[in-house]
């Protein structure tokens, strides 16, 4: 466990905000965290109720915030993640509630959420759905985004299910239309039974990491199991998945679902190889990792018995 240094001792009066946070940034980079200083103007912010871009305006603190700065740097230094000692995972345009038992939303998801989006744009009254929907990311995204969207959000975690509930209801609270959250297994091949044939654009984003992939102490400790394994080849979620979505969409309807970054040629090749999907396409994530692969429902309601090919498209 990192040791804070002595400066300054308790009790000795305000301290500067840019002192507490070079302070803490200092504690985080010895224990290894790459963006030290970001995390602790991160925590400071938090500690101070201000947006991290009016650190430089804020109040100092008081020796309670200090004692508090230093316990949530204590704790981020032990890999306790930032999200969850601050409560909320920005996402988005959204500030999503996450804690244990939530897996907490990642920035490359954006991306995916993004492109459900566009797909959904233009479609009358659009029926989207998100798959292991978790803190409700992806589905409370494109809520947001596409007012007039039908969202249907599914999970399987009872811990995930509140959180994703509670979200839910603060956005909706905010003037959001509402989500539906349905528990289910996605697996399950009866999935949304009413919704066969009806649905515009389903987006998931599955456990997707091999089961002997060692992942960071953030992941292992924080990010609950069944949100980040996905079987020996981590294609265990993923494989049913696509055959669902290909009952579920109607025809012409898009699919989206992300993918471990060494699963660039395997993921497209499920959608290329099952017959009901055409215009299969890989995209990269803005570090340039393969990440989410795409298609869209053949919209002939001919099963093709091969699509070998797909295309790649960069962000
Ligand atoms: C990688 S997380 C994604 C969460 C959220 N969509 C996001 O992008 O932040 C995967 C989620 O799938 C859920 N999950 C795993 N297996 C599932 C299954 N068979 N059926 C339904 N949900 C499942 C997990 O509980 C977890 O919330």
């Amino acid at each position: 466990m990192s040791t804070l240094p002595q400066h300054p001792p308790e009790g000795t009066g305000p301290v500067r905000p840019s002192a507490a946070v070079a302070r803490s940034a200092r504690v985080l980079a010895a224990a290894g965290l790459g963006s030290a200083r970001v995390e602790a103007e991160l925590l400071a912010a938090y500690v101070l109720g201000v947006p991290r871009g009016r650190l430089a305006l804020a109040d100092d603190l008081s020796d309670d915030q200090l004692a508090r700065l230093d316990d949530l740097t204590r704790r981020r230094a032990g890999r306790e993640p930032l999200q969850h000692l601050t409560g909320r995972a920005g996402f988005r345009h959204l500030e999503l509630l996450v804690g244990p038992g939530v897996f907490v939303p990642r920035p490359e998801t954006e991306l995916l959420a993004g492109w459900g989006v566009e797909q959904a744009q233009g479609r009358p009254d659009p029926l989207v759905v998100d798959l292991c929907s978790g803190s409700g990311a992806i589905a409370l995204s494109v809520a947001q985004e596409l007012p007039g969207a039908r969202v249907i959000a599914v999970e399987r975690s009872p811990a995930a299910l509140a959180w994703l509930r509670r979200n839910a209801a603060e956005r909706a609270a905010a003037g959001d239309r509402p989500i539906e959250v349905v528990e289910a297994d996605v697996t399950a091949p009866d999935l949304l039974a009413d919704l066969v044939g009806r649905v515009d654009v389903l987006l998931c984003n599955p456990p997707y990491v091999p089961d002997d992939v060692v992942v960071p102490p953030e992941v292992a400790g924080h990010d609950p199991a069944e949100a980040v394994f996905g079987g020996a080849d981590g294609l265990a979620v993923i494989r049913p998945v696509v055959t669902r979505a290909a009952a579920l969409l109607r025809p012409g309807g898009a699919f989206g679902v992300e993918h471990d970054d060494t699963h660039g040629a395997a993921v497209p090749a499920l959608l290329a190889g099952h017959g009901w999907f055409t215009a299969v396409t890989e995209h990269r994530d803005l570090t340039g990792r393969p990440r989410f692969a795409t298609a869209s429902r053949r919209a002939d309601g001919q099963h093709a018995p091969v699509g070998a090919a797909w295309q790649t498209d960069s962000p």
